[in-house]
């Protein structure tokens, strides 16, 4: 069996180590034939394609990004040439390169083409990604611990500069829908104020506990979500600018803040927004053993020939869900969960 291997979406560490993990496990135990796509779905769209073998995998397991590129080229949008349109065109590259079945590793996006393909007859398994771990199907996706632990570690040292110059410092982190990077990276790094998507917070409110901390000598440190925003629509942040599958570009919301603070308290605060750094680089040990294991099921799976499914983590075990049923729902940080907590959520 010949198997395509494809990387959508957004970057994320451990990447390699999922590829890693299906082409060792796949050649040496089940004795398949792999093919790399280039940059997602663009790859089979175009028949863009780099050799996959146990050499091209060497020396990748600590290494962050995706060896094979990545993109967010939608082929359900993507014109046709002539009458097919991109999945028809997918199906044709995957005939005419004996491509028999498709692994492909995204996070809603990416994946939500490879049900669509499955519907169509496609063979195809999917590994969930995303630094923001807000797919519903699986407890966790990897790269968001090693995302948590870069804005943990950048909170660490902000609290120290903070103290010393008696400002307010506001941290800007990566989570559109879901605040779970923010929240995580908020509570393990002390922070005072955590603002997330799933709560609209109240401007007032917020400047008043940061007003309140001051007052308590302390500085405070405040963790934003890029797709937080307020009650009111009073601070706009969003472009016009869309990708391929209509997501807007964030970012500002910070800087918007650390202007409104000392606007309304008279204090300094100033922004700092941790951006691409969070999906940068190695990952962390916990996210080279997940993506090493989601790796192994998945081409498990296509051993098996089990395809329509996405390989998903339920507690310590690996598992395999429907692929139409994992990016059915986004998880959002439940209610509770900041309900639990001694932080600020405005
Ligand atoms: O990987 C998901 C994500 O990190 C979102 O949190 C963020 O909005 C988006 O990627 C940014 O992606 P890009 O690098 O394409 O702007």
């Amino acid at each position: 069996m010949r198997v395509g291997v494809l990387t959508g979406g957004g970057d994320c560490p451990g990447l390699n180590a999922v590829i890693r993990a299906v082409v060792r496990k796949g050649v040496q135990e089940y004795g398949l034939e792999f093919v790399g796509f280039r940059d997602g779905w663009r790859g089979p769209l175009e028949g863009d394609t780099v050799p996959l073998d146990i050499q091209a995998v060497r020396g990748i397991l600590p290494r962050g990004g995706t060896i094979l590129g990545s993109s967010r080229t939608n082929p359900l949008k993507s014109p046709g040439s002539g009458a097919r349109n991109g999945i028809e065109r997918i199906k044709d590259n995957l005939a005419g390169l004996g491509v028999d079945a498709l692994i492909a590793i995204g996070g809603e996006d990416t994946l939500g083409v490879a049900a669509r393909l499955g519907e169509q007859g496609v063979p195809v398994v999917g590994v969930p990604k995303t630094i923001d771990n807000d797919l519903s199907a699986t407890d966790y996706t990897f790269g968001f611990d090693t995302a948590v632990n870069i804005a943990m570690e950048a909170i660490d040292r902000l609290h120290t500069t903070a103290e010393s110059h008696h400002r307010a410092l506001i941290v800007e982190v990566m989570g559109r829908h879901a605040g779970w990077i923010a929240l995580h990276a908020g509570l393990a790094g002390g922070a005072n104020v955590i603002l997330i998507p799933e709560r609209p917070f109240d401007i007032e409110r917020v400047c008043a506990y940061v007003q309140h901390r001051f007052q308590t000598r302390f500085a405070p440190i405040v963790v934003v979500a890029e797709g937080a925003h307020p009650v009111s629509e009073e601070l706009a942040t969003s472009t016009e600018m869309l990708d391929s599958f209509g997501h807007v570009r964030l970012g500002g919301i910070g800087q918007l803040l650390a202007d409104e603070i000392e606007k309304r308290t008279g204090k300094e605060a100033r922004c700092t927004v941790l951006g691409h750094i969070q999906r940068g680089g190695t990952p962390t040990a916990f996210d080279r053993v997940l993506a090493t294991r989601f790796g192994v099921h998945a081409v498990q799976a296509v051993h098996e020939e089990a395809f329509g499914v996405m390989v998903a983590l339920r507690g310590t075990d690996i598992i395999r869900v429907p692929l139409a049923e994992a990016t059915s729902q986004l998880k959002l940080v439940p209610p509770q969960r900041y309900a639990e907590a001694e932080v600020f959520f405005g």
